[in-house]
């Protein structure tokens, strides 16, 4: 079984930690058949599997019921699952309260979107229980402040960014997720931090990496960004696809320079 242990020793051995977004109890099976450590079910299924237009739909309800069924099929990945838009904005009491409705329903630990501001909630679920991924840098649910989903830490911006992360980690968090970020901030960031650290779109010197299921299988109906890729081309099996994003993964060869963002 994979654990927050495993997680701390591959960030210090510098095995690299794959991860894909997963909603459901067939691919879970898939991907523990394939060796990708941790599953997430992502408030991303908003988009991929509900047809919405962003994430803000998506509900604690939604959430709980993926997340029993990645769970029910699992039988050694560790399971991370979104607190989705309104569920934890609002107090810490609000966190815990849905992130221990996605606790029972399977997680092994649970995403919150959002910087410093949000390193107390951290810091309250940590204490309580509940192992916190802190998602920094391009945070879907706040699409609407950021006016688009835009790469997040360029130039004089990188501070914050960097600041957001070291007060969740000084806040005790057990991940700390980076979106759309240039590649040398996701290097300072994962340098300057003692928890594993995971991207997308952050450049190949993170911890680990994670792509959108249906990114990376080349059947997502909307647009993809600059860091996808589809894993389909040359295999002849959704099992092949997986399996050659985690071989990427681990030998540093996904996210190319193409993926990439400076
Ligand atoms: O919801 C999701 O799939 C995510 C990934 C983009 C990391 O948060």
């Amino acid at each position: 079984m994979v654990t927050l242990n495993t997680l701390k020793k591959m960030k210090t051995d510098g095995e690299k930690i794959a991860m894909l977004t997963c909603y459901e109890a067939s691919f879970a099976a898939l991907m523990n058949r394939a060796g990708v450590e941790i599953l997430l079910i992502g408030d991303s299924l908003g988009m991929t599997v509900q047809g919405q237009s962003s994430t803000l739909p998506v509900t604690l309800e939604h959430m709980v019921y993926h997340t029993q069924n990645v769970a029910r099929s699992n039988s050694h990945s560790l399971i991370l699952a979104d607190l989705p838009f309104g569920s934890y904005q609002q107090s810490k009491e609000q966190a815990f309260a849905a992130a221990a409705a996605l606790m029972a329903a399977g997680a092994h630990m649970v995403k919150l979107e959002g910087g410093a501001v949000f390193a107390e909630t951290t810091e309250f679920l940590q204490a309580r229980g509940i192992p916190v991924c802190a998602h920094i840098g391009l945070t879907p649910q706040y699409v609407n402040t950021l006016s688009g989903y835009k790469v997040q830490g360029r130039g004089d911006a990188a501070a914050a960014v960097l600041a957001d992360a070291q007060a969740h980690d000084a806040a005790g968090a057990s991940m700390i997720l980076m979106e759309c970020v240039p590649a040398a901030l996701g290097k300072t960031i994962t340098q300057s931090v003692s928890c594993p650290t995971i991207g997308i779109g952050a450049g190949k010197d993170t911890d680990g990496q994670v792509l959108v299921m249906h990114d990376m299988l080349g059947v997502y109906h909307g647009k993809t960004a600059k860091f996808v890729k589809n894993f389909m081309d040359g295999q002849n099996s959704i099992q092949a696809a997986v399996e050659a994003y985690v071989r990427e993964v681990k030998a540093g060869t996904f996210p190319g320079a193409e993926h990439t963002f400076e």
